[in-house]
């Protein structure tokens, strides 16, 4: 077998428990499995430049291969390029984009350090899987470096239309770049067909099933929805702290249910509405006035883009004020934490809460669903209510499925979830625990391993 390298703009520390975000999570748990090398940004931002070569630091079978940026490169090319660009847009977010020519600069710049940094620690026979919108020039940097190793690329997040990506200056070129990848993956068959139809329409490309053809190239494109280690997060589940313990055992006392949302605090999470949808279901269903509360995590995510910023302001004054509305001398309707919490107590909230609430306006996959169905007993499982534009409901579709901006929607699916039989939620989860394990961690490392390593076209 041949070694894995993968790239991506973060690494996660494998050690530590409590990490956010979909690739950390979903990387780590099939790096641990095949073992590898993971190179990355190690989070550092200095003041001069460092010669290319990474520091590597070994953790049982897997290498994390780090490198510093500067200043510079965190401002154009992570604040900029890939969050205040390519992040807003590939979400279908057009007024949120803010373009300036320095960070596509800044962009190719750091792409080509990426670059020289793998050229360093590189071997014949490597099979590079380079993730996320960061690094989508990197198959063209590492080719003109001389690099000849098969390489594959896989986006985590959304792949927009073609009306939607041609608003942006030098959509052609970004798309060029992703056709010098071997195979490109994406969590649905909706961004595989967003890609599929720009090739054939805005670069005449030719398609045979899933391989496009670019000159004498060919390039294999595929819908790999990514999973996560479904035992290991509900054997974690199942061992809930002390804290957790009390706090269920108070509420079962008080016969109140909880709803529960986890995520960073992105706008794309559709954070504000789902907190209006939690007071419309108070308002339309009044019987669960001081029966039920929402318990929102969100972790701090990109502080400095401005949007971000204006979305943690709008949040802290929603949750305020349905709390100045509604709480009482003992019930609290919501529970709102800025902060990261550790995977096992996520896991052990999610097990004792009646409802998982994922409400994003768009969303690549949305791991945070998976986890909710993992984390469930069969005896007395809990209900997904899933917005129709995570990638996840492409799947999930056992899930009660919403729109996250209509309000009205999501409180009657509320309403709905709290009140379902308990035949109807046991054949519920039945049939999505049975997806998330058919196509968990190691099912997506393994099918876009074979189409890299074996050049099997995957099917249409
Ligand atoms: P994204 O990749 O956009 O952040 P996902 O739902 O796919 O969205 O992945 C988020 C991952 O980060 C999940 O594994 C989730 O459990 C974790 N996560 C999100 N918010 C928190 C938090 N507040 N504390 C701990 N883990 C979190
Ligand atoms: C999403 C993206 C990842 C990113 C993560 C956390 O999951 O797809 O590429 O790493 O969010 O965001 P951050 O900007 O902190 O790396």
């Amino acid at each position: 077998m041949s070694r894995l390298v993968i790239v991506s703009n973060r690494v996660a520390d494998l050690t530590n428990t409590a990490q956010a975000g979909g690739l950390a999570v979903g990387v780590g748990d099939s790096l641990r499995q095949r073992g590898g090398v993971w190179l990355g940004w190690d989070g550092q931002r200095l003041k001069y430049e460092e010669p290319p070569e990474p520091r590597i630091r070994k953790m049982g079978p897997v290498s994390l291969a780090t490198i510093p940026l500067t200043q510079q490169d965190y401002d154009e090319y992570y604040l900029g390029f890939s969050n205040s660009v390519l992040w807003p847009l590939f979400h279908y977010r057009l007024d949120l984009v803010d373009y300036k020519s320095e960070f596509l600069e800044g962009y190719r710049r750091v792409n080509g350090k990426f670059a020289d940094a793998l050229m360093t620690i590189l071997q014949p026979d490597d099979v590079i899987w380079i993730h996320d919108y960061h690094l989508i020039p990197l198959a063209s940097e590492l080719r003109r470096r001389g690099c000849t190793q098969r390489m594959g690329f896989f986006l985590h997040i959304p792949f927009p239309p073609p009306e939607i990506l041609a608003a942006v200056p030098r959509h052609k070129w970004l798309v060029e770049c992703l056709l010098d990848f071997d195979v490109i993956g994406f969590q649905t068959n909706t961004d595989l067909g967003n890609l599929q139809h720009y090739v054939a329409d805005q670069l005449g490309c030719e398609m045979s099933g899933n391989v496009i053809r670019t000159g004498e190239r060919e390039v294999i494109s595929g819908c790999f929805p990514i999973g996560i280690d479904v035992d290991a997060f509900s054997q974690m589940a199942q061992r809930p702290n002390e804290e957790v313990q009390i706090e269920t055992h108070r509420r079962r006392v008080l016969r109140r249910k909880q709803i529960i949302g986890v995520d960073r605090l992105d706008y794309t999470k559709g954070l504000p509405d789902r907190l209006r949808a939690f007071e419309r279901l108070l308002e339309l269903y009044p019987e669960h006035v001081k029966n039920v509360a929402l318990i929102q995590i969100a972790t701090p995510t990109r502080e400095e883009v401005e949007a971000y910023a204006d979305i943690r302001r709008e949040l802290e004054a929603l949750s305020g004020a349905i709390n100045g509305r509604y709480a009482d001398f003992n019930w609290t309707p919501v529970r709102y934490m800025y902060r990261t919490v550790p995977r096992d107590a996520l896991a052990a909230l999610f097990r004792v809460s009646q409802v998982g609430f994922v409400t994003p306006l768009r969303d690549g996959m949305n791991l945070v669903a998976k986890e909710y169905v993992a984390a469930q007993s069969m005896d007395d499982p809990g209900v997904l209510v899933l917005s129709k534009f995570a990638g996840a409901a492409e799947e999930l579709r056992e899930a009660l499925i919403v729109n996250p901006y209509d309000s009205d929607d999501m409180a009657r699916a509320l309403n709905r979830a709290l009140t379902m039989s308990l035949e109807e939620r046991q054949e519920r989860q039945q049939a999505l625990i049975d997806r998330i394990r058919e196509k968990d961690a190691n099912w997506w490392l393994k099918s876009f391993m074979d189409a890299l390593e074996n050049r099997n076209p995957v099917p249409a």
